[in-house]
């Protein structure tokens, strides 16, 4: 029996990318998020932020991330996006959403006043989420906002917080249950998301709960907290059958080793053909780590693939990998 979970990729910066996107679409995944995109960068014509926003076949609907600290300037971010107005636009489908990111932890994004900051700045947040919405709403497009509990456990804000953003014209919620002060540490606390979603209601938004989702039980947790949805981010990067899983959870059987192999090389010769040999061999290292973990000579085969430069050599050790595991 299929279940009627909505999932999503959780946005994640130099993760997040088509070609990954793209696999957790065929995976099941409802909507995918890319990678966050500076709103400035890309009002000042940055060719490269503008690249984060190509959207390619075969993917899911594409929510597309910015974030900033002026309203103006993120509305204006928007209208570029959705027009497509802006060298390099390349889109196989219109995106399917904006969402503000008032999440991120790291410094040089906070010391700006962007991502997680802004919960500290709760009238300069309903600011940007306005004339973000505002923006979305020429082109019939919805917006949303991703944001964590506060800033830190003395300042936890979620619901308040949330209920603001959707008054001010976001018309769905991601919450990761953590603090700014947490980072990606303690676990997540979904538990907190009961008191959000249940803000929300009152003003007919959609919460999407994130934070530590690794199996379908995971998941049960948020939906029974009252979220509409779940949002993956870190147990997707190795294991994309989650999606699949969580969409059918009574047929799925785990992918056999040949099938992560195969999954992980079309993953990527496509990071190759979009990013070219050099860059996409080199962030192929990392992103095949994360689907051989655990396996029998997973180290030795991470240590080869470190010193690989093409991607005949990449794929080839790769299929040795199904071979390491018959001995
Ligand atoms: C490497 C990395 C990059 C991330 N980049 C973004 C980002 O660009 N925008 C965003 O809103 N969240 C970003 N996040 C946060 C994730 O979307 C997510 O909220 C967080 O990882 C918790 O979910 P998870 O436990 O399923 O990974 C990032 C997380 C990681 C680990």
């Amino acid at each position: 029996m299929s279940s009627d979970i909505i999932t999503s990729l959780a946005p994640m910066a130099g993760y997040t990318d088509a070609a990954f996107r793209r696999i957790c679409s065929e995976m099941g995944a409802d909507y995918v998020v890319s990678e966050m995109i500076s709103s400035m960068a890309l009002t000042m014509g940055d060719r490269k932020t503008a690249d984060l926003a190509k959207i390619h076949p075969g993917e899911a609907p594409v929510i597309l991330q910015v974030f900033g600290h002026d309203p103006k300037v993120v509305a204006r971010s928007v209208e570029i996006l959705l027009t497509g107005n802006y060298p390099g636009c390349s889109y196989a489908a219109p995106p399917a959403g904006i969402d503000i990111n008032m999440g991120c932890p790291v410094k040089k994004i906070t010391s700006n006043g962007e991502g997680s900051a802004l919960m500290k700045n709760i009238p300069l947040a309903r600011e940007i989420t306005a004339a973000a919405a505002e923006a979305c709403a020429k082109y019939g497009v919805p917006l949303s906002v991703k944001h964590r509990l506060g800033w830190d456990s003395d300042s936890v804000i979620a619901a308040e917080f949330a209920y603001e953003m959707a008054k001010a014209g976001a018309s769905r919620i991601t919450l990761h249950t953590r603090t700014r002060e947490q980072m990606y540490a303690p676990s997540a606390s979904p538990e907190a998301c009961r008191e959000t979603a249940e803000r929300l209601r009152e003003l007919n938004v959609p919460l999407v709960g994130n934070g530590d989702i690794e199996t379908i039980e995971d998941a049960k947790v948020y939906l029974a907290m009252g979220c509409s949805e779940v949002s993956v981010g870190r147990a997707a990067l190795g294991n994309p059958w989650l999606f699949r899983q969580m969409k059918d959870p009574d047929s799925f059987t785990p992918p056999s080793l040949e099938e992560v192999i195969a999954l992980v090389s079309r993953f990527v010769t496509q990071l190759v053909q979009e990013k070219g040999e050099t860059v996409g061999i080199r962030e192929s290292r990392g992103r095949a780590a994360y689907f051989i973990r655990g396996m029998r000579g997973s180290a030795k085969i991470r240590d080869r693939l470190n010193h690989c430069t093409g991607l005949k050599e990449f794929l080839t050790i790769l299929e040795s990998t199904t071979l390491e595991q018959q001995v």
